[in-house]
């Protein structure tokens, strides 16, 4: 949800800004900016409606507008429709005070309103230019740049990461944030902001999380961090341990696909983060046995595929391990007042930026829960606000749709509900240790099925013409439909619908015409002939019908229009196989259609407002 990187250094910075733009253009993609401070002396400003490529461009690359210290923004519209005039970076009139901004400023309105009084106008719809000039209004009065970001923050409210830049301060660049992500990197004397790690891989490792409220100056030299009371604050320096090239595409078309491919090692590093000599050991998440014995109820919230990975963990663990538990969308869960009674709430986030997600999180501690963050990146806001972290390993995901962090997740998830499972007594040590062989032989499984992607895209080119898609299943074979659906409207833009199979005749079978694609997701043994009685149903009434089965699913001779296979595995974890076709399926109708697959239109990654 927009992307801030900023630099003071030695060398020229419009191109370091644009490179790491380029890296979070995923957090938002209709319009991008950067602001200088020229030799001169002075704020040089450049910025284009629509993607990074029309800005560099437009900007020869950076090397049309020379400075060694910059502020850079790529936009996801929240306030004022895409276009150059709305794009950040904003200024102040008199051009000497500049800043980028990720978020949402809840009371912009009434705060235009004071400064309009005050004689301020404005030029744009946005809440950035409101945060502007805010600045400037406390600058103006008070007369030092550190004052004037902690009376903006005292004074606003909603979520912000803002990097600003004063004429008046020529090599620094100050940023503060409050519930959306900011990073700060240190190079021998070059330093860095940015949204995410990406952004500043390929020049430095060293990384600082700044804190809610807390305030970075970056100079020449160095960085200083003070708090609202523009007291200095002592923080740690955290070493990133990905590579650059993580983030890069290495060689495939796009970073999906690569993703894609890069499941079964991230699923493996996953597994190996929790299990140690054959055992599977919470230690590192801050869980003990103890702990373990403790849960009587879960509650999983989560938004997107972070939620579709909950309804299967709901599948799993209430099977495995006969726990209660619900699972249940983070925007709805914080509004929703729910009855709590004692239970661990678990939440699910690729980005741990989610800003519903956290807020659940928030809302389940002020109620007295304790709180399970399962997610991807580290020092996240939501990581850091759980009471026990279990990192997924998928590394940088840069497709806007997942797919490697949803079968990370997922492998997190079943870990989970096995190690609950055997010390609430509930499976015994052979199942346990069945179960465990079973998980580590998902990422070969995995393998098999990326090595039948050509099937997959055969099919899709047949269909690529559909209007409308519908994917059925039951149990875990429903969970993982739900999560197929999506990733197919999301980047091949054909619309979907997931369906519990047996739902399927109460009202949504009206849809059912001639030609109507639908899905099923046939893993689960004793619920697979149901299933295929609904996808007969459903050709019976015009339908095309495919079917994604286990190997030893029984399938009748006839009838199905296409049928790809999956290895057989124990029936709990077919989800992390069930979904490779699904998200080659997407894929390779989002490529077939001209689509921007890593970049779908009207989305961005990582969701920082609700
Ligand atoms: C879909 C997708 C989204 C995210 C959702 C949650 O492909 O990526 O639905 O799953 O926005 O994001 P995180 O996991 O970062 O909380």
């Amino acid at each position: 949800m927009c992307g801030i990187v900023g630099y003071i250094g030695k060398k020229q910075a419009a191109p370091i800004l644009l490179d790491g733009l380029k890296k979070l253009e995923y957090r938002g993609y209709d319009s991008a900016g950067i602001a200088l401070i020229t030799p001169a002396g002075n704020i040089d400003i450049a910025k284009a409606k629509g993607k990074l490529d029309v800005l560099v461009e437009m900007t020869d690359g950076g090397k049309k507008i020379k400075g060694t210290c910059g502020i850079g923004h790529t936009r996801w519209a929240t306030h004022g429709e895409p276009s150059e005039n709305n794009a950040h970076p904003h200024c102040n009139d008199e051009k000497t005070i500049a800043a980028v901004h990720n978020g949402i400023i809840e009371n912009y309105a009434e705060l235009k309103e004071k400064l309009v009084r005050r004689g301020y106008e404005f030029y744009s719809q946005t809440d950035t230019e409101v945060a502007t000039k805010l600045v400037d209004y406390y600058y103006k009065k008070y007369g030092e740049p550190l004052r004037a970001i902690s009376e903006f923050a005292l004074h606003v409210r909603g979520s912000y990461a803002l990097a600003v830049m004063f004429k008046d301060c020529p090599d620094t660049i100050f940023a503060i944030r409050k519930d959306s992500p900011m990073i700060v990197g240190v190079a021998g004397g070059d330093s860095f902001i940015a949204s995410d790690v990406p952004a500043i891989l390929k020049y430095t490792k060293s990384v600082y999380y700044v804190d809610n409220l807390q305030i970075a100056r970056l100079e020449k030299g160095g960085v200083t961090f003070f708090n609202l009371d523009r007291e200095e604050v002592s923080k740690e320096i955290v070493e990133i341990t990905w590579d650059a090239e993580a983030a890069e595409k290495g060689g495939y078309e796009h970073f999906m696909l690569k993703e894609i491919h890069e499941q079964p090692k991230v699923v493996k590093d996953t597994l190996n983060c929790v299990c140690h000599n054959g055992e599977l050991d919470f230690s590192e998440v801050g869980l003990s046995d103890e702990d373990f014995t403790k849960i009587n109820g879960i509650t999983i919230v989560g938004c997107g595929s972070a939620y579709h990975v909950g309804v299967v963990m709901q599948y799993v663990t209430e099977d495995l391990a006969r726990v209660p538990v619900r699972v249940e969308i983070a925007s709805e869960f914080r509004y929703r007042n729910p009855v709590l009674n004692g239970e661990l709430v678990i939440a699910i986030s690729q980005s741990g930026e989610t800003a519903d997600t956290l807020a659940a999180v928030k809302a389940a501690k002020e109620n007295g829960l304790k709180t399970l963050a399962i997610v991807n990146v580290v020092g996240s806001s939501i990581a850091r606000e759980a009471d026990y972290v279990f990192y997924t390993k998928a590394g940088p995901e840069i497709s806007v749709a997942t797919t490697k962090a949803y079968s990370a997740q997922l492998v997190a998830g079943y870990a989970f509900a096995i190690k609950l499972a055997y010390l609430r007594g509930k499976i015994d040590k052979n199942c346990y240790a069945e179960l465990l062989k079973q998980l580590f032989a998902l990422p070969d499984k995995i393998e098999v099925l990326l090595n039948s992607k050509e099937q997959i895209q055969k099919f899709a080119a047949k269909t690529m013409d559909k209007k409308d898609v519908f994917f059925i299943g039951r149990g875990a074979d429903y969970a993982v439909s739900i999560e197929g659906s999506l990733k197919l409207k999301e980047i091949s833009y054909i619309h979907s619908e997931a369906y519990a199979a047996g739902e399927l005749k109460h009202g949504t079978i009206s849809l059912i015409e001639d030609g109507t694609l639908v899905l099923g997701i046939l893993t689960q043994k004793d619920l697979a002939e149901k299933t295929l009685s609904n996808l007969f149903e459903t050709s019976t009434r015009g339908a095309i019908i495919a079917g994604i089965a286990s190997e030893s699913v029984k399938l009748p001779a006839t009838g199905l229009d296409f049928v790809f296979r999956i290895p057989d595995v124990d029936e709990h974890f077919a989800p992390s196989l069930a979904v490779i076709p699904l998200q080659f399926f997407a894929y390779y109708l989002s490529v077939l259609r001209g689509n921007d697959v890593d970049k779908p239109r009207n989305l961005a990654k990582s969701v920082t407002v609700e």
